[in-house]
């Protein structure tokens, strides 16, 4: 087991009638004026919104709201949330939303703290952050994590990138989890959901040579149980207990819990990221398109690794090592499918040329000058070579 440092700040308020309890979170951790961030509306549809202000009010916490985050969130709109903040003086920030809208909500949370630096230096760390404000969240789609994440996303449209920034600022205060708000997802949110929690803990998974018994048996026993209860939700979306269930599983796939010991990958997540920023697709879409074709490329160096998630996560019993962590990949990408991910770029409904192949592949290596992944080094070559394999 590696040394690490595990740092999981965030209170979590999880369960029937959690955002009712917004308003003294909110006053526990100082706010005196709140800006609410949300996304496209849903959470007006549902009635959440109204819920979250109630409680704020109850508290004589006033607030000003922002909306309009979309999913793979732009710096445009994060810098137009910051100079609203700035005017209002507010001095929290809560995302009542997804990982778009708390990613939002993180940027708008720095900007407003550092108002005298340009948003996109704070990302690129050309501008240290040194502080920020203190950030909540009222979770209403199990996936991405960010409820409890040390990390924000955001796409810089005008330079076609999307990147992400890893901080301790980042942490939310505290997280409000009702399993409940996501009964109104569409299918393919929560299909998308379920892909980005499995991909989280896979992405902490697949790194050899590194033994860490309990870190594993947590990330397996996590994926087992998404799996199991994902099955459940796609057939009936409003069973609270597996919503409960993998609702908490995404807050614990990206927390960290699962790389202690051994550390993190994300070549996946790099490959996803270059095709979100190109083609505007959803997130979780954008790791099952190519997650079976990145698996495929890597497996021969890490058998044992890929075996082991076969046998403990999907059961399989094979005589040899190759063709157990084969099947685990075949089986992979049949549940993908099986809830309506697609697992090519095809099936993503993105048609790319070998020019924009090679684009691809230079936007996830930062110009083949960054190496993914931990089981061997890939360069720029090798991604294209990715790619070109989940065309199907
Ligand atoms: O915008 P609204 O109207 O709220 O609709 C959203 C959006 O269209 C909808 N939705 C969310 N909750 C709903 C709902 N619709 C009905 N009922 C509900 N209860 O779902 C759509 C997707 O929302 P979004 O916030 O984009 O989803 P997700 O949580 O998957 O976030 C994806 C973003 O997070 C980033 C991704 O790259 C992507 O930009 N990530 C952030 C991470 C982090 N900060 O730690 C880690 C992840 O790996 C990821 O990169
Ligand atoms: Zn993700």
């Amino acid at each position: 087991m590696n040394n690490f440092d595990f740092f999981a700040p965030t209170e979590v308020i999880f369960g029937r009638d959690a955002q009712e309890k917004t308003g003294t979170q909110a006053r526990k951790f100082g706010a005196r004026k709140v800006m609410l961030v949300t996304g496209g509306g849903s959470v007006v549809r549902s009635g959440l919104l109204r819920q979250v202000e109630d409680s704020l009010t109850k508290e004589g916490i006033p607030f000003v709201e922002f909306a309009g985050a979309r999913p793979n969130p732009t710096l445009v709109h994060a810098c137009e949330g910051i100079r609203k903040a700035v005017n209002e003086h507010v001095d929290m920030i809560i995302a009542v939303g997804g990982g778009s809208t708390i990613d939002t909500a993180k940027a708008i949370a720095h900007g407003t703290a550092n108002p005298d630096h340009e948003l996109w230096d704070i990302w690129t760390r050309k501008v240290a952050l040194e502080k920020s404000l203190p950030i909540g969240a009222v979770l209403t789609i199990p996936a991405a994590g960010s409820e409890m994440s040390d990390s924000a996303v955001l796409t810089n449209e005008e330079i076609g990138k999307k990147s992400g920034i890893n901080t301790p600022f980042n942490r939310c205060r505290f997280a409000i989890m009702n399993p409940e708000v996501a009964f109104t997802l569409p299918d393919q949110q929560l299909a998308a959901g379920i892909t980005d929690i499995m991909m989280h803990t896979m992405e902490r998974y697949f790194i050899p040579g590194v033994k860490c018994d309990l870190t594993d048996e947590i990330a397996e026993g996590l994926l087992r149980t998404v799996i199991k209860n994902g099955r459940i939700l796609m057939k009936d979306k409003n069973n609270y207990d597996a919503m409960a269930e993998i609702m908490w599983a995404g807050s614990l796939s990206h927390n960290n819990l699962t790389e202690c010991g051994r550390g993190k990958d994300f070549s996946v997540h790099k490959l996803g990221h270059a095709l979100s920023a190109r083609y505007d697709v959803t997130h979780g879409a954008s790791l099952s398109a190519v997650w079976g074709s990145w698996a495929q490329y890597l497996y021969m160096d890490a058998k044992g690794r890929f075996a082991q998630y076969a046998e403990r996560v999907w059961q399989v019993q094979e005589d040899d090592t190759e063709s157990a962590a084969a099947e685990g990949i075949k089986r992979t990408i049949a549940f993908f499918r099986e809830i309506g991910m697609p697992v090519s770029l095809k099936e993503l409904g993105v048609n790319v040329s070998e020019q924009e192949i090679h684009a691809l592949a230079l936007d996830a290596t930062m110009n083949d000058t960054a190496k993914l992944s931990r089981i061997r080094p890939l360069n720029a070559e090798d991604v294209a070579a990715i790619y070109r394999m989940a065309l199907k």
